[in-house]
Protein backbone atom coordinates (compact mmCIF):
# COMPACT_ATOMS: atom_id res chain seq x y z
CA UNK A 1 0.00 0.00 0.00
CA UNK A 2 1.35 3.81 -0.49
CA UNK A 3 1.65 5.38 2.26
CA UNK A 4 3.01 8.93 3.68
CA UNK A 5 6.14 7.21 4.50
CA UNK A 6 7.04 5.33 1.29
CA UNK A 7 6.03 8.72 -0.12
CA UNK A 8 9.00 10.68 2.11
CA UNK A 9 11.44 8.01 1.52
CA UNK A 10 11.19 8.68 -2.20
CA UNK A 11 11.62 11.83 -1.94
CA UNK A 12 14.40 11.85 0.22
CA UNK A 13 16.49 11.31 -2.99
CA UNK A 14 15.12 14.69 -4.05
CA UNK A 15 18.73 17.18 -3.35
CA UNK A 16 17.76 20.98 -2.73
CA UNK A 17 19.65 22.25 -5.74
CA UNK A 18 22.73 22.96 -4.99
CA UNK A 19 23.21 21.35 -1.70
CA UNK A 20 24.28 18.18 -0.46
CA UNK A 21 20.63 17.75 1.48
CA UNK A 22 17.75 16.87 0.27
CA UNK A 23 14.14 18.56 0.79
CA UNK A 24 12.92 16.53 3.37
CA UNK A 25 15.53 16.99 5.50
CA UNK A 26 15.26 20.37 5.44
CA UNK A 27 11.94 19.84 6.55
CA UNK A 28 10.63 21.70 2.97
CA UNK A 29 7.71 18.66 1.82
CA UNK A 30 4.75 19.53 3.41
CA UNK A 31 0.97 17.98 3.29
CA UNK A 32 1.83 15.11 2.13
CA UNK A 33 -1.25 12.86 1.12
CA UNK A 34 -2.11 9.37 -0.69
CA UNK A 35 -5.14 7.84 -2.50
CA UNK A 36 -5.13 4.24 -3.51
CA UNK A 37 -2.61 5.34 -6.51
CA UNK A 38 -2.64 8.97 -6.15
CA UNK A 39 -0.26 11.47 -4.52
CA UNK A 40 -0.25 14.96 -4.01
CA UNK A 41 2.67 16.73 -2.24
CA UNK A 42 3.49 20.65 -1.05
CA UNK A 43 6.62 21.64 -1.28
CA UNK A 44 7.26 25.12 0.53
CA UNK A 45 10.59 26.68 -0.31
CA UNK A 46 11.05 30.03 2.17
CA UNK A 47 12.30 31.72 -0.27
CA UNK A 48 11.81 33.00 -3.36
CA UNK A 49 13.77 31.06 -6.20
CA UNK A 50 11.90 30.42 -10.15
CA UNK A 51 14.72 27.75 -10.71
CA UNK A 52 15.03 25.77 -7.94
CA UNK A 53 11.15 25.47 -7.61
CA UNK A 54 11.44 24.04 -11.28
CA UNK A 55 13.94 21.83 -10.76
CA UNK A 56 12.29 20.73 -7.19
CA UNK A 57 8.82 20.19 -8.96
CA UNK A 58 10.30 17.80 -11.85
CA UNK A 59 12.39 15.97 -9.97
CA UNK A 60 9.67 15.00 -7.29
CA UNK A 61 7.46 13.93 -9.75
CA UNK A 62 9.52 11.86 -11.45
CA UNK A 63 10.62 10.24 -8.37
CA UNK A 64 7.01 9.76 -6.94
CA UNK A 65 6.18 8.41 -10.78
CA UNK A 66 9.07 5.67 -10.47
CA UNK A 67 7.36 4.37 -7.43
CA UNK A 68 5.00 1.20 -7.66
CA UNK A 69 0.94 1.64 -7.42
CA UNK A 70 1.50 5.37 -8.44
CA UNK A 71 -0.61 6.78 -11.25
CA UNK A 72 -1.04 9.86 -10.63
CA UNK A 73 0.92 12.39 -9.21
CA UNK A 74 0.23 16.04 -7.88
CA UNK A 75 3.33 18.93 -6.94
CA UNK A 76 3.06 22.01 -5.94
CA UNK A 77 6.13 24.29 -4.93
CA UNK A 78 4.80 27.39 -3.13
CA UNK A 79 7.28 30.47 -2.55
CA UNK A 80 7.38 33.81 -0.35
CA UNK A 81 6.68 36.44 -3.34
CA UNK A 82 10.88 38.30 -3.77
CA UNK A 83 10.84 41.05 -1.14
CA UNK A 84 10.73 44.12 -2.45
CA UNK A 85 14.12 45.79 -3.00
CA UNK A 86 16.32 42.96 -2.14
CA UNK A 87 19.20 41.54 -4.08
CA UNK A 88 19.46 38.32 -2.03
CA UNK A 89 16.86 36.08 -3.53
CA UNK A 90 19.09 33.56 -3.77
CA UNK A 91 18.59 29.12 -3.13
CA UNK A 92 18.25 29.50 -0.07
CA UNK A 93 16.00 26.87 2.14
CA UNK A 94 16.06 28.17 5.42
CA UNK A 95 14.48 31.86 6.30
CA UNK A 96 17.45 33.26 8.03
CA UNK A 97 20.17 30.87 6.91
CA UNK A 98 22.51 31.30 3.57
CA UNK A 99 24.55 28.56 1.97
CA UNK A 100 28.06 30.43 2.18
CA UNK A 101 29.75 30.67 -0.86
CA UNK A 102 32.73 28.33 -1.18
CA UNK A 103 31.90 26.15 1.98
CA UNK A 104 31.10 22.41 0.11
CA UNK A 105 30.68 20.62 3.70
CA UNK A 106 29.80 22.16 7.01
CA UNK A 107 29.63 19.85 9.32
CA UNK A 108 29.20 19.91 13.45
CA UNK A 109 30.64 18.01 16.22
CA UNK A 110 27.88 17.19 18.84
CA UNK A 111 28.27 15.15 22.00
CA UNK A 112 25.32 14.45 24.86
CA UNK A 113 27.38 16.34 27.44
CA UNK A 114 30.98 17.67 28.20
CA UNK A 115 34.13 16.24 28.70
CA UNK A 116 33.81 13.31 26.56
CA UNK A 117 36.68 14.87 24.11
CA UNK A 118 34.98 16.37 21.41
CA UNK A 119 37.17 19.48 20.88
CA UNK A 120 40.21 16.75 20.60
CA UNK A 121 38.50 14.77 18.35
CA UNK A 122 37.28 18.00 16.04
CA UNK A 123 40.84 19.45 16.36
CA UNK A 124 42.71 15.86 14.89
CA UNK A 125 39.99 15.27 11.95
CA UNK A 126 39.93 18.26 10.75
CA UNK A 127 44.30 17.58 10.72
CA UNK A 128 43.37 14.27 9.66
CA UNK A 129 40.90 15.15 6.73
CA UNK A 130 43.52 18.19 5.79
CA UNK A 131 45.93 15.26 5.34
CA UNK A 132 43.72 13.24 3.33
CA UNK A 133 44.09 16.41 0.83
CA UNK A 134 41.17 18.08 1.67
CA UNK A 135 41.11 21.88 2.11
CA UNK A 136 39.68 22.35 5.75
CA UNK A 137 38.57 24.96 8.19
CA UNK A 138 38.00 24.67 11.95
CA UNK A 139 34.95 27.13 13.91
CA UNK A 140 35.50 27.16 17.59
CA UNK A 141 31.64 27.44 18.87
CA UNK A 142 32.19 27.21 22.25
CA UNK A 143 30.92 30.20 24.32
CA UNK A 144 31.60 28.38 27.38
CA UNK A 145 35.75 27.30 27.15
CA UNK A 146 37.07 27.86 23.90
CA UNK A 147 39.90 25.58 23.36
CA UNK A 148 40.57 24.96 20.05
CA UNK A 149 42.87 27.53 19.43
CA UNK A 150 44.96 26.47 22.37
CA UNK A 151 44.75 22.49 20.94
CA UNK A 152 45.95 23.93 17.39
CA UNK A 153 48.63 26.06 19.05
CA UNK A 154 47.26 29.23 17.61
CA UNK A 155 47.99 32.36 19.35
CA UNK A 156 47.44 34.48 16.76
CA UNK A 157 44.17 36.60 16.10
CA UNK A 158 41.98 36.89 13.12
CA UNK A 159 43.80 40.05 10.89
CA UNK A 160 41.14 41.93 8.88
CA UNK A 161 41.69 42.28 5.03
CA UNK A 162 41.28 45.33 3.30
CA UNK A 163 37.88 44.36 2.63
CA UNK A 164 36.94 44.43 6.02
CA UNK A 165 36.76 40.96 6.30
CA UNK A 166 37.82 38.68 9.13
CA UNK A 167 41.23 36.12 8.25
CA UNK A 168 41.27 33.08 10.03
CA UNK A 169 44.52 32.69 11.38
CA UNK A 170 45.80 28.61 10.32
CA UNK A 171 48.27 26.15 11.40
CA UNK A 172 48.29 22.83 10.23
CA UNK A 173 46.99 23.62 7.04
CA UNK A 174 43.63 24.21 8.78
CA UNK A 175 42.03 27.45 9.11
CA UNK A 176 40.32 28.48 12.39
CA UNK A 177 37.92 30.96 13.67
CA UNK A 178 36.87 30.78 17.24
CA UNK A 179 34.61 32.23 19.80
CA UNK A 180 37.84 32.59 22.36
CA UNK A 181 39.20 35.33 19.29
CA UNK A 182 36.82 37.86 20.96
CA UNK A 183 36.86 37.45 24.03
CA UNK A 184 39.33 39.07 26.33
CA UNK A 185 42.03 36.76 28.17
CA UNK A 186 40.26 34.60 31.16
CA UNK A 187 37.60 36.86 32.05
CA UNK A 188 34.35 34.84 32.02
CA UNK A 189 31.62 35.91 29.32
CA UNK A 190 28.04 35.82 29.75
CA UNK A 191 26.62 35.18 26.86
CA UNK A 192 22.68 36.18 25.79
CA UNK A 193 21.07 34.69 22.62
CA UNK A 194 20.88 37.12 20.30
CA UNK A 195 24.68 38.08 21.03
CA UNK A 196 25.72 34.62 20.00
CA UNK A 197 23.94 33.98 16.83
CA UNK A 198 24.92 37.47 15.97
CA UNK A 199 28.41 36.48 16.34
CA UNK A 200 27.79 33.27 14.86
CA UNK A 201 26.34 34.69 11.43
CA UNK A 202 29.02 37.45 11.37
CA UNK A 203 31.33 33.73 11.41
CA UNK A 204 30.34 32.76 8.03
CA UNK A 205 29.50 36.54 6.58
CA UNK A 206 32.53 38.30 7.74
CA UNK A 207 34.98 35.67 7.21
CA UNK A 208 37.12 35.06 4.45
CA UNK A 209 37.52 31.42 4.48
CA UNK A 210 38.13 30.80 0.96
CA UNK A 211 37.29 27.86 -0.79
CA UNK A 212 36.93 24.76 1.16
CA UNK A 213 36.18 21.38 1.24
CA UNK A 214 34.75 20.71 4.62
CA UNK A 215 34.25 23.23 7.83
CA UNK A 216 33.93 21.57 10.91
CA UNK A 217 32.09 23.21 13.51
CA UNK A 218 33.14 22.09 17.32
CA UNK A 219 29.31 22.71 19.09
CA UNK A 220 29.48 23.77 23.12
CA UNK A 221 29.03 20.65 25.29
CA UNK A 222 24.85 19.77 25.15
CA UNK A 223 21.70 19.31 23.85
CA UNK A 224 20.33 22.37 25.00
CA UNK A 225 18.57 25.25 23.50
CA UNK A 226 21.94 26.49 23.18
CA UNK A 227 22.63 24.10 21.00
CA UNK A 228 20.09 23.79 19.14
CA UNK A 229 19.48 27.44 18.16
CA UNK A 230 23.56 27.33 17.02
CA UNK A 231 21.90 24.11 15.22
CA UNK A 232 19.84 26.60 13.54
CA UNK A 233 21.97 29.39 12.47
CA UNK A 234 24.57 27.66 10.70
CA UNK A 235 23.58 25.95 7.66
CA UNK A 236 24.60 22.39 8.65
CA UNK A 237 25.42 19.60 6.14
CA UNK A 238 25.56 16.79 8.60
CA UNK A 239 26.18 15.68 12.21
CA UNK A 240 28.92 13.61 14.09
CA UNK A 241 28.28 13.19 17.35
CA UNK A 242 30.99 11.79 19.84
CA UNK A 243 30.27 9.48 22.74
CA UNK A 244 32.26 7.66 25.30
CA UNK A 245 31.28 3.70 25.98
CA UNK A 246 29.21 4.74 29.42
CA UNK A 247 27.90 7.77 27.83
CA UNK A 248 26.41 5.79 25.21
CA UNK A 249 25.67 3.09 27.86
CA UNK A 250 23.36 6.11 29.73
CA UNK A 251 21.79 6.73 26.59
CA UNK A 252 22.91 10.29 26.11
CA UNK A 253 23.94 9.81 22.57
CA UNK A 254 19.96 9.64 22.07
CA UNK A 255 19.88 13.63 23.40
CA UNK A 256 22.16 14.40 20.55
CA UNK A 257 20.57 12.62 17.55
CA UNK A 258 16.97 14.09 18.88
CA UNK A 259 19.30 17.70 18.88
CA UNK A 260 19.81 16.80 15.31
CA UNK A 261 16.93 15.65 14.14
CA UNK A 262 15.08 18.62 15.74
CA UNK A 263 17.12 21.09 13.31
CA UNK A 264 16.84 18.34 9.93
CA UNK A 265 20.44 17.88 10.22
CA UNK A 266 21.32 14.14 8.72
CA UNK A 267 23.49 12.43 11.32
CA UNK A 268 26.87 11.18 9.60
CA UNK A 269 27.72 8.85 12.09
CA UNK A 270 29.15 7.77 15.86
CA UNK A 271 32.77 7.85 17.36
CA UNK A 272 33.46 6.63 20.73
CA UNK A 273 36.33 8.13 22.27
CA UNK A 274 37.96 6.79 25.42
CA UNK A 275 37.06 3.18 24.17
CA UNK A 276 40.12 1.67 25.84
CA UNK A 277 43.69 1.91 27.21
CA UNK A 278 46.63 0.11 26.48
CA UNK A 279 49.25 -0.50 29.11
CA UNK A 280 52.83 0.06 27.84
CA UNK A 281 53.06 -3.83 28.34
CA UNK A 282 50.19 -4.45 25.42
CA UNK A 283 47.41 -4.98 28.04
CA UNK A 284 44.02 -3.69 26.94
CA UNK A 285 41.83 -2.06 30.12
CA UNK A 286 38.28 -0.93 29.18
CA UNK A 287 38.24 1.66 31.20
CA UNK A 288 34.44 2.40 30.76
CA UNK A 289 33.60 -0.63 29.13
CA UNK A 290 33.87 -0.85 25.64
CA UNK A 291 31.81 -1.48 22.05
CA UNK A 292 28.64 1.03 23.75
CA UNK A 293 29.16 3.09 21.01
CA UNK A 294 29.31 0.42 18.39
CA UNK A 295 25.85 -1.09 19.62
CA UNK A 296 24.71 2.22 19.99
CA UNK A 297 24.99 3.03 16.65
CA UNK A 298 23.64 -0.23 15.70
CA UNK A 299 20.82 0.55 17.69
CA UNK A 300 19.92 3.98 15.95
CA UNK A 301 20.72 2.76 12.59
CA UNK A 302 23.75 5.35 12.50
CA UNK A 303 27.37 4.47 10.61
CA UNK A 304 29.50 4.04 13.27
CA UNK A 305 32.70 5.72 12.00
CA UNK A 306 35.51 4.00 14.74
CA UNK A 307 36.76 4.40 18.15
CA UNK A 308 39.60 6.27 19.28
CA UNK A 309 41.54 4.91 22.61
CA UNK A 310 42.83 6.21 25.58
CA UNK A 311 46.00 7.60 24.59
CA UNK A 312 48.40 10.15 26.88
CA UNK A 313 49.63 11.48 23.77
CA UNK A 314 46.07 12.67 22.96
CA UNK A 315 46.23 14.66 25.51
CA UNK A 316 49.67 15.67 25.50
CA UNK A 317 49.07 16.46 21.91
CA UNK A 318 46.27 18.63 23.14
CA UNK A 319 47.91 20.71 25.52
CA UNK A 320 50.70 21.26 23.51
CA UNK A 321 48.64 22.36 20.39
CA UNK A 322 50.33 19.75 18.36
CA UNK A 323 47.66 17.35 17.49
CA UNK A 324 48.54 13.49 17.64
CA UNK A 325 47.59 13.56 14.16
CA UNK A 326 50.34 16.03 13.14
CA UNK A 327 53.21 14.73 14.59
CA UNK A 328 52.21 10.83 14.69
CA UNK A 329 50.10 10.09 12.03
CA UNK A 330 51.56 6.62 11.59
CA UNK A 331 51.67 5.69 15.15
CA UNK A 332 48.40 4.11 17.09
CA UNK A 333 46.57 6.99 18.31
CA UNK A 334 47.31 9.22 14.96
CA UNK A 335 46.12 6.03 13.04
CA UNK A 336 43.23 5.78 15.04
CA UNK A 337 42.07 9.24 14.09
CA UNK A 338 42.93 9.15 10.16
CA UNK A 339 40.92 5.78 10.22
CA UNK A 340 38.00 8.07 11.11
CA UNK A 341 38.76 10.47 8.91
CA UNK A 342 38.88 7.82 6.17
CA UNK A 343 35.31 6.99 6.75
CA UNK A 344 33.77 9.85 6.88
CA UNK A 345 35.27 11.12 3.87
CA UNK A 346 33.92 8.00 2.11
CA UNK A 347 30.73 9.00 3.68
CA UNK A 348 30.28 12.36 2.28
CA UNK A 349 31.21 11.44 -1.01
CA UNK A 350 28.53 8.59 -1.54
N1 LIG B 1 41.33 9.61 23.42
C1 LIG B 1 41.86 10.38 24.37
N2 LIG B 1 42.97 9.96 25.06
C2 LIG B 1 43.50 10.73 26.04
N3 LIG B 1 43.03 11.92 26.43
C3 LIG B 1 41.94 12.39 25.79
C4 LIG B 1 41.31 11.66 24.74
N4 LIG B 1 40.26 12.39 24.28
C5 LIG B 1 40.24 13.52 25.03
N5 LIG B 1 41.23 13.52 25.92
C6 LIG B 1 41.52 14.56 26.93
O1 LIG B 1 40.35 14.73 27.71
C7 LIG B 1 40.16 16.09 28.03
C8 LIG B 1 38.79 16.56 27.52
O2 LIG B 1 38.81 16.55 26.10
P1 LIG B 1 38.14 17.69 25.24
O3 LIG B 1 38.47 19.03 25.76
O4 LIG B 1 38.44 17.39 23.81
O5 LIG B 1 36.63 17.35 25.55
P2 LIG B 1 35.32 18.16 25.15
O6 LIG B 1 34.27 17.15 24.98
O7 LIG B 1 35.60 19.08 24.05
O8 LIG B 1 35.10 18.95 26.48
P3 LIG B 1 34.15 20.22 26.74
O9 LIG B 1 32.84 19.61 27.00
O10 LIG B 1 34.77 20.87 27.93
O11 LIG B 1 34.19 21.04 25.49
C9 LIG B 1 41.31 16.84 27.41
O12 LIG B 1 42.31 17.01 28.37
C10 LIG B 1 41.81 15.90 26.31
O13 LIG B 1 43.17 16.05 26.04
MG1 LIG C 1 35.38 21.19 23.97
Amino acid sequence: MLTQDIVLNALKSVKYPGYSRDIVSFGLVKNVVTNQGAVSIGVELTSPNREAAAQIKQQCEEVLRALPEVQLVHVEVTMPPPQPGSAAAGPNPWAKQNKVPGLARIIAVASGKGGVGKSTCSVNLACALKQLGARVGLLDCDIYGPSIPLMMGIKQRPTISPQEKMIPPSNYGVKLMSMGFLLDGDQPVIWRGPMIMKTIQQFFQSVEWGELDYLLVDLPPGTGDAQLSLCQTVPLDGGVIVTTPQEASLGVVRKGIAMFEKVNVPILGLIENMSYFTTPQGERIEIFGHGGGHAEAERQNLPFLGEIPLYTEIREGGDRGQPVVVTSPTEPPGRAFLSVAEKLQKLLQA
